[in-house]
């Protein structure tokens, strides 16, 4: 099945991975990029976009939308993870420059344009998306699916205690987004800690598939494996482009189930915490939880990517 997406992204990293999904896997039609604050400086996250689009060999074909530059209500707050989201190297200057239609004007277009047919893969703060729920509030009901990765399954958060960081960094935003009647399907950190961390035998494993893309993804990839190193965590980890994946390749998925989820925005100290109850009445349950994938499948798919290199 093909899937027709827009992906909303803080780009640096493992967003840049998840784009590659989107703009060459055989089950993905890329309809548009938007980008929203989020992990590094915005000029930054347009750059890195961009220069996604051109290894991808596919400039000129997917548009990138520029959507909000602040949370809603809380001032940016970087990810310390990623450098500046492209491994802090110099790529030469893309072809493509950004759309000049807004974000938010480009999620509601497109999916007014294709009602029921488009799913939305947000990896990044929610800003845009309850932008565009607060411009057309039959929004969420057009979307065929809202595929977000962000918050812990009820753990710890890798911003704080509580939170993770697209839930932390605009905490407003996703309440509104949880409250708004999509069908949501959740990604967690939890589930990235423990089915998309990438060893560095596996990380070895890609790098010697000497492609070109394999070359931008070490290139990419090696901040966030310094930095996990820093915090104990062996290996590099990869929730957006496991988001992605997984919606053009859902056989991964082998345990999923409804929940009520809500995203604390009221307490400072518990700030973006996600609150997941599998235990809620029947009618308050507004997300699927991805319970559990198949880690191996999904780091041999994104393999068969980078092996397969650019389009053209
Ligand atoms: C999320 O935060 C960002 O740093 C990553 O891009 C990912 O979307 C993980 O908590
Ligand atoms: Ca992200």
């Amino acid at each position: 099945m093909i899937h027709r997406m827009i992906i909303d992204t803080d780009t640096a990293a493992d967003d840049s991975f998840a784009l590659l999904v989107g703009l060459l896997h055989p089950n993905a039609q890329l309809e548009a990029i938007t980008i929203v604050s989020g992990n590094v400086d915005f000029e930054q996250q347009i750059q890195n976009a961009l220069i996604t689009i051109e290894v991808a060999g596919r400039s000129g074909e997917v548009d990138v939308h520029l959507g909000a530059r602040v949370p809603m209500a809380r001032p940016w707050y970087a990810a310390s993870a990623h450098g500046d989201g492209k491994g802090n190297h110099d790529f030469p200057v893309p072809r493509q420059a950004p759309s000049v239609e807004r974000a938010a004007d480009a999620l509601i277009r497109i999916v007014n344009e294709n009602p029921g047919e488009i799913d939305i893969v947000a990896i990044g703060p929610l800003t845009n998306i309850a932008t565009a729920i607060m411009l057309d509030r039959e929004f969420p009901q057009k979307v065929r699916s809202l595929q977000i990765m962000g918050g812990c399954d009820n753990s710890v958060g890798n911003v704080t205690a509580a939170a993770e960081y697209n839930f932390y960094v605009d905490p407003e935003a996703a309440d509104i987004v949880f409250r708004a009647g999509f069908d949501v399907t959740l990604v967690t950190w939890t589930l990235t800690l423990a089915r998309a961390l990438w060893t560095r035998a596996q990380l070895a494993e890609l790098s010697a598939l000497g492609t070109s893309l394999s070359d931008f993804f070490t290139i990419l990839d090696t901040p966030n494996l310094e930095f996990n190193a820093g915090m104990k965590i062996l290996g590099s980890t990869h929730p957006d482009s496991m988001t992605a994946m997984l919606l053009v390749r859902p056989d991964l998925i082998t345990a999923s189930g409804r929940a009520f989820v809500a995203v604390e925005h009221a307490s400072e100290m518990t700030r973006g915490y996600s609150l997941i109850d599998r235990r809620a009445a029947p009618e308050r349950l507004n997300a699927t939880m991805i319970d559990d994938i198949d880690g191996e499948g999904f780091y041999l798919a994104y393999r068969e990517l980078l092996a397969r290199g650019p389009r053209g």
